[in-house]
C-alpha cells in the first residue's frame, strides 16, 4: 500500500468567483474566505446590482470593513484582498469600462444572462446590446466573466451550458478576439473541450462542488435543495470530464468556489433559491478532489497559481498548510438574523486547515 501523504503546504490559494452578499450576510460569511484565501474575485449580483465603479468601491469598503472588524478572522500575519467585478448591463457605458480598468480595484465585468441565476434581472437581453461595452473590455484588457447558460425555459436545463456555447460565447470570442474571457463554474464536457480548444485568452473555473458531485446528489432520498444550484450538477459522465481537466495541470483551469450562501428558509421552501455553500471548507474540499485522483501536487497551481496567471496577478507567497484529520461540518452557520446550511452539513470533511 501506498503511503498516504499525511500534511500539504501550499501557497495561499485565490478563490475567483464568489458571492459574499452584504450587510450582517457579508459579515457572517466573509471570514470563511479571508481565513483560507489571500484574494477572492467577488461577485456583483447584489440587489441592486454593482454596476458602476463607484458602488464597486463602496462594496469593496464595506468588505474591507467587515473582515478587519474581526481580525480573529484572519490566518496570523495574512491578509485578505477582495477584487472586485462589475456587473455588466445592456446599457454598461464604454466609458465606465474606462473607469473600471483605472480604478486599480475592479479586475472583471460579469456578464448574466437575463433570468439565468439569483439576481440576474438585470442582466444581458441581446449579446448586440453590449458590444460597445465589450469593444471597451479587449481595448482596456479587462476580462469578461461569464455565467454560460442560456435563459430561454425552452431549453433543457441539462443543455443550457452547451447552448449557451454554441450560440453566445463562440460569437462572443469569434467578434472580440483579444479579450480575456473566464467561462465561469463549467459543468459539462461540453465547456471543457470547448475551452481546451479556444486559445489562451479562454479560461474556466470549477468549483468543489460540481467536482464531487453529480446529480445524484439532488434526488438522494428526497429532494435535496442544499445540493441545487446554477448552472445545475450534472451527470457523472460530465463530472469525470470536469475531474480529469481539474487534475490534469491545464493553466487554463482554476478554483473558483462559487459559494453562494442562502438562508435556510429560501431554500427549504416550495420553490427554493439555487447556490452552494462551501467557503467554510473551500481548500479542503478541493483536497479531497486532488488527493482522491491521486494528484495532491496539482492542487497548489490550480488552487494558487493558474488563476494569478491568468488574471496577470502576482502569485502569492504566503502558504497555507492542510492536514489529513477529519473533521465534522457543523449543522447550520450564523446567517445575518437566520443560519445557512454548509455543504456537508453535520458530516464530515476529510482534510483540515492548520
Ligand atoms: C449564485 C447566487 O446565489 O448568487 N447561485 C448559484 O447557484 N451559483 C448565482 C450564480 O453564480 O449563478
Ligand atoms: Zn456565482
Amino acid at each position: 500500500m501506498q503511503t498516504q501523504i499525511s500534511s500539504l503546504t501550499i501557497a495561499r490559494p485565490d478563490d475567483w468567483h464568489v458571492h459574499f452578499r452584504d450587510g450582517a450576510a457579508l459579515r457572517s460569511v466573509v471570514g470563511h474566505t479571508a481565513r483560507r484565501f489571500a484574494r477572492a474575485l467577488v461577485m456583483p449580483n447584489l440587489k441592486p446590482p454593482v454596476t458602476s465603479v463607484e458602488a464597486a468601491r463602496e462594496y469593496r469598503t464595506r468588505i474591507v470593513d467587515a473582515v478587519t472588524a474581526h481580525p480573529g478572522l484572519l490566518q496570523a500575519g495574512a491578509g485578505f484582498t477582495p477584487l472586485m467585478s462589475l456587473y455588466l448591463t445592456d446599457n454598461t457605458a464604454p466609458q465606465e469600462i474606462a473607469l473600471a480598468k483605472q480604478s486599480g480595484f475592479v479586475h472583471a465585468v460579469k456578464y448574466y444572462p437575463a433570468g439565468a441565476t439569483t439576481h440576474s434581472d438585470a442582466g444581458i437581453t441581446r449579446l448586440e446590446r453590449v458590444y460597445p461595452a465589450l469593444e471597451a473590455m479587449q481595448r482596456h484588457d479587462l476580462p469578461l466573466l461569464v455565467h454560460g447558460e442560456v435563459a430561454d425555459a425552452e431549453v433543457d436545463i441539462y443543455d443550457r451550458e452547451a447552448v449557451f456555447i454554441d450560440t453566445v460565447l463562440s460569437q462572443i470570442l469569434r467578434r472580440f478576439p483579444g479579450l480575456r474571457v473566464v467561462f465561469e463554474h463549467i459543468t459539462t464536457r461540453e465547456a471543457v473541450q470547448f475551452v481546451q480548444g479556444a486559445g489562451a485568452k479562454l479560461g474556466a473555473t470549477i468549483t468543489a462542488h460540481h467536482l464531487l458531485y453529480n446529480r445524484n446528489a439532488i434526488f438522494q432520498g428526497g429532494i435535496r435543495p442544499h445540493y441545487y444550484c446554477l448552472p445545475v450538477l450534472k451527470r457523472e459522465e460530465h463530472r469525470s470530464v470536469l475531474l480529469a481537466a481539474a487534475t490534469g495541470g491545464d493553466p487554463k483551469f482554476f478554483l473558483g468556489t462559487d459559494s453562494a450562501p442562502h438562508a435556510r428558509g429560501t431554500k427549504e421552501t416550495a420553490c427554493g433559491c439555487a447556490g452552494v455553500y462551501t467557503a467554510h471548507a473551500a481548500l479542503e474540499l478541493y483536497a479531497e478532489v486532488f488527493d482522491g485522483a491521486g494528484v495532491l501536487d496539482r492542487l497548489e497551481p490550480f488552487a494558487a497559481f493558474h488563476g494569478a496567471d491568468f488574471y496577470g496577478l502576482s502569485r502569492n507567497v504566503e502558504k497555507v498548510r492542510l492536514e489529513r484529520s477529519a473533521w465534522k461540518v457543523p449543522d447550520a452557520y450564523p446567517f445575518a438574523d437566520a443560519s445557512l446550511v454548509p455543504l456537508r452539513a453535520g458530516d464530515s470533511v476529510a482534510w483540515k486547515l492548520v
